[in-house]
């Protein structure tokens, strides 16, 4: 089957950082769906793993971590789903990632795609929405039901990157108050469309701004860029016994001694813990992708798809991953069809 790999890590210019192969085709084990990709999404976190070190491979390492396709087979112990089965899902760290023609997963952290929208359409949500809703219910606490939110107010930031434009669609849903943060018009207008009752800059006093939108203090804070650079500016505007999740990498440790004064309660999400873990609810994912395929039949939720990319081939996969690079995404860049 096709698929694209590396052997070495080297800067996207450089045509061989990604490259066409042949490989053979997987066969599925006790809980694996073998799936026929129709399309991917390009994550950052395929851009950091590609990053340049030293390392070489013997055998190419394959990337990718969103997925919309169409079950081909299933393992002897898979119940969840059967051939023929259209599904949307991130997957793990436990097996090579999807840009490849047919590829395993766990069957516990995958979910049906949602009728009303297209393969494209859904390869955009999983690896983002799992992330933004794990944040935001399962670490922030945030209560599933509306009536339990009125009130209450949420600073999300980075609202319109890939995770964002989910995050400030399910905080909305969620009956929060979303006040999320954008520095572009293009951005800003993105996060405005996709569930922020207020935006404002996160290259500008976070405070000043938040003051004149009348919410001087926040809730809850859902940082998704740049920790370093948000973190005592987070702690000045939160509530006191406010909780912060933080999902970016956090290269130097932030000065948690701030937390203290307002009793805050700080929290990390990482949507690879549960796969990787193999923990006791490994199925939360499937439950999650699941519920998001309801909201989104249902209206409640867009697809976050802003770019698309055809065929899947290292070349278009090269393009995708310098426009992640850039850091200027907004929604969510899509790579759809296998070439024949
Ligand atoms: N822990 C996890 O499980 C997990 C999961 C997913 C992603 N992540 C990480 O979370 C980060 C965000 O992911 P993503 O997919 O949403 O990224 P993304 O789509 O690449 O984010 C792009 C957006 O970042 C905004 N941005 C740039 N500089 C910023 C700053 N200093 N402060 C706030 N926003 C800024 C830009 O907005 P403007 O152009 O308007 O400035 C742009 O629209 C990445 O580092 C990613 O690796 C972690």
């Amino acid at each position: 089957m096709k698929a694209i790999g590396l052997y070495r890590y080297l800067p996207i210019e450089d045509p061989e950082s990604l490259i066409d192969r042949e490989i053979e085709t997987p066969v599925p084990g006790a809980h694996q769906l073998l799936v026929r990709v129709k399309a991917i999404a390009v994550n950052p976190v395929d851009v950091k793993t590609r990053g340049r070190k030293a390392q070489a491979e013997s055998t190419p390492r394959i990337l990718g971590w969103d997925v919309a396709g169409i079950v081909e087979a299933v393992g002897p112990d898979c119940a969840l789903f059967r051939p023929g089965d259209a599904v949307y899902y991130a997957g793990d760290w436990l097996h090579p990632g999807a840009y490849s023609e047919l590829h395993l997963v766990d069957e516990r952290i995958v979910g049906r795609k949602p009728d009303r929208l297209n393969f494209a359409e859904a390869a955009a949500l999983p690896l983002t929405t799992i992330t933004a809703w794990e944040g935001l219910f399962d670490r922030l606490l945030i209560a599933q039901q509306a009536d339990k939110n009125r009130g209450k107010s949420i600073l999300i930031i980075n609202a319109a990157g890939g995770v964002g434009s989910i995050a400030t669609q399910l905080a909305y849903w969620a009956g929060l108050t979303v006040i999320g943060t954008a520095s572009r018009p293009a951005s800003m207008q993105w996060a405005r469309e996709h569930g922020a009752d207020y935006i404002i800059d996160h290259r500008q006093s976070l405070a000043l701004q938040l003051q004149q939108s009348g919410y001087p203090t926040i809730d809850s804070i859902l940082c998704l860029k740049n920790v370093a650079q948000h973190w005592d500016k987070m702690v000045e505007v939160i509530t006191p016994q406010g909780k912060i999740c933080l999902i970016d990498d956090v290269s130097s440790p932030p000065d948690t001694s701030l937390l203290h004064a307002k009793s805050l309660t700080l929290a990390f999400e990482n949507i690879f813990t549960r796969p990787n873990y193999q923990t006791a609810d490994v199925l939360t994912h499937h439950y999650i992708l699941s519920k998001v395929a309801e909201l989104v039949d249902a209206g409640v939720i867009q697809s976050t798809l802003t770019e698309r990319l055809s065929p899947i081939t290292a070349s278009t996969l090269r393009q995708a991953h310098a426009k992640v690079e850039t850091g200027k995404m907004i929604g969510k860049l899509v790579l759809e069809q296998f070439p024949d």
